[in-house]
C-alpha cells in the first residue's frame, strides 16, 4: 500500500524544535539536517489529519470528555496489536508522558522514595526524578558481544531492599531494545509481591523493527496491581506535538490514588484535538503502522551498511524498536560533545549519548524517521565529521 514516509514535509518555519531552534543545542549553529528530538519528518497518519480538520470544522474547540468510541478505539487497538484485554475504566487520560510519570511519582511515593532507572535512558527520567526530591537507583544496563541486557541480579537486590518505583523504558530509548518476554517475566517475577510500582514507558511500543513483537508490561497478570502503563499514539503517528496519552492502571487502588491526585488539581481535561487524533489513529491505524515499521527497518538497515562499509570503528546497537539508533562512537577518543560538534559542523544534527547517563560519553543518538535522502545526507555528514578525527 502507498504512504507517503518518503516524501518529507517542509517544517522549516513551523516553530519545529528540531529545524527552527538548532541554535541552543549546536552552539549557534543553525540550517543543519536535524537527527534529534523524537519526532518523524514524514507526514502524520491522513485520516488523523482528517479528523482534526472535521473538529475544526465544527467551530468550537471546548472542553471535552472520553466517549464510548473513543475508549472503544484504545480498549480494541491494545488487543488487537498487543494482545492486552483491558477494561475501558482502567484507561486514564493524560498529557505528556513525561509529565504524567513526574505526576504518578509525586501522586503514589513518598518524598525521599528510591526511584529505579536502567542507563542508559531517556534523560528526563533523571530530570523528573530530581525535580520530585525522590532518590534515583542507577540500575545500569549491561552490554555484552550479544547487545544490552537488564543487569536483572542488581534489580533484585534495589527491589528487595526497598525500592519504591521501577521506571522500565520498552521498547528501550535509547539503546532500542525490545525487550522479550522472558527478560519481561523475570522482571515481572522479581516485582511481584514487592511494594513496588512499575512505571513502564510503552511510547513505542509500535514501533518494532525487523518483524519482531513488542511484549507489553501489561501481559503479566501477576504484577497487575502495581502496573502503571504508560502509552501512546504520539510517537506512532507523529503527532507528538498534541500531547495526548493513555496510562492504563488496572489497579483499582493505584488507579483511585493516581486520579484523585489529577483531580485535586484539575489536571483530568483531555485536549480536545489530542482526543480527536487518538480516535482515529486507533480506530483504522493497523496498516499504516505495519508500513511504516518496513520502513524504519529499511532506514535502520541502510544505517548499519552504511557504518559496516565506511565507518567501521562506530559499533551500532542492534536496531530492534524505536526510531532512535545508537552509536558507540568511543573509539574515536572524543567526548560526545565533541562528536557531535564534529558531525554539526559536517552538517548534522545528532543528541550526544551523555544525556542519556554518565557513563555514555562517546556515545551518540540519531533520530532515523525521515525520508531516506535526508537519512543519507546525515550518514554522510557524519562521514566527513569522523574521518576528520580519525
Ligand atoms: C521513552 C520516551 N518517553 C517519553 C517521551 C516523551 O513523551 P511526551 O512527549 O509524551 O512527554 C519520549 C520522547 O522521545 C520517549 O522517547
Amino acid at each position: 500500500m502507498g504512504y507517503s514516509f518518503e516524501e518529507g514535509v517542509n517544517r522549516k518555519g513551523t516553530a519545529c524544535i528540531k529545524w527552527d531552534f538548532q541554535e541552543m543545542d549546536y552552539k549557534g549553529k543553525s540550517g543543519l539536517l536535524p537527527f534529534s528530538i523524537a519526532d518523524a519528518d514524514y507526514r502524520t497518519y491522513e485520516p488523523i489529519l482528517a479528523a482534526l480538520k472535521a473538529r475544526i470544522d465544527n467551530g468550537v474547540i471546548g472542553y471535552t470528555d472520553l466517549e464510548p468510541a473513543y475508549l472503544e478505539a484504545v480498549v480494541n487497538w491494545c488487543r488487537r496489536r498487543h494482545g492486552l484485554v483491558i477494561e475501558p475504566d482502567w484507561i486514564v487520560p493524560t498529557g505528556g508522558i513525561v509529565p504524567a510519570m513526574a505526576q504518578a511519582l509525586e501522586a503514589l511515593t513518598e518524598p525521599g522514595a528510591k526511584v529505579i532507572v536502567q542507563p542508559p535512558v531517556y534523560d528526563p527520567f533523571y530530570s523528573i526524578i530530581q525535580a520530585s526530591g525522590r532518590e534515583m537507583l542507577l540500575n545500569d544496563l549491561i552490554l555484552d558481544e550479544t547487545g544490552y541486557h537488564m543487569n536483572l541480579p542488581q534489580l533484585q537486590e534495589m527491589v528487595e531492599a526497598g525500592a519504591s518505583v521501577l521506571m522500565l523504558c520498552s521498547p528501550h530509548n535509547p539503546v532500542c531494545r525490545v525487550w522479550t518476554r522472558e527478560e519481561l517475566q523475570q522482571v515481572a517475577d522479581i516485582c511481584k509481591g514487592h511494594d513496588v510500582i512499575i512505571l513502564a514507558d510503552e511510547i513505542h511500543w509500535d514501533l518494532v523493527l525487523g518483524g519482531r513483537a513488542h511484549v507489553s508490561m501489561g501481559a503479566f497478570p501477576e504484577i497487575r496491581e502495581q502496573l502503571i502503563l504508560c502509552t501512546s499514539c504520539s510517537k506512532t503517528f507523529n503527532v507528538a506535538g498534541l500531547e495526548t496519552s493513555n496510562l492504563i492502571i488496572p489497579g483499582d487502588d493505584l488507579r483511585g490514588r493516581y486520579r484523585d491526585y489529577l483531580f485535586a488539581r484539575y489536571l483530568f481535561v483531555p485536549n480536545t484535538l489530542g482526543l480527536e487524533a487518538v480516535k482515529a489513529a486507533y480506530q483504522d491505524g493497523d496498516d499504516w503502522v505495519d508500513a511504516e515499521c518496513a520502513f524504519l527497518t529499511e532506514n535502520a538497515q541502510i544505517v548499519c551498511d552504511f557504518m559496516r562499509e565506511h565507518l567501521p570503528k562506530v559499533k551500532v546497537a542492534e536496531p530492534e524498536g524505536t526510531y532512535l539508533l545508537w552509536f558507540d562512537m568511543t573509539a574515536y577518543g572524543k567526548s560526545s560533545e565533541e562528536l557531535v560538534d564534529a558531525i554539526a559542523e559536517a552538517g548534522a544534527g545528532l543528541n550526544a549519548g551523555a544525556h542519556y547517563g554518565e557513563n555514555y560519553d562517546g556515545y551518540v543518538r540519531m533520530n532515523i524517521a525521515c525520508p531516506k535522502e535526508q537519512l543519507l545526507g546525515g550518514l554522510n555528514c557524519i562521514k566527513a565529521a569522523l574521518d576528520q578525527l580519525s
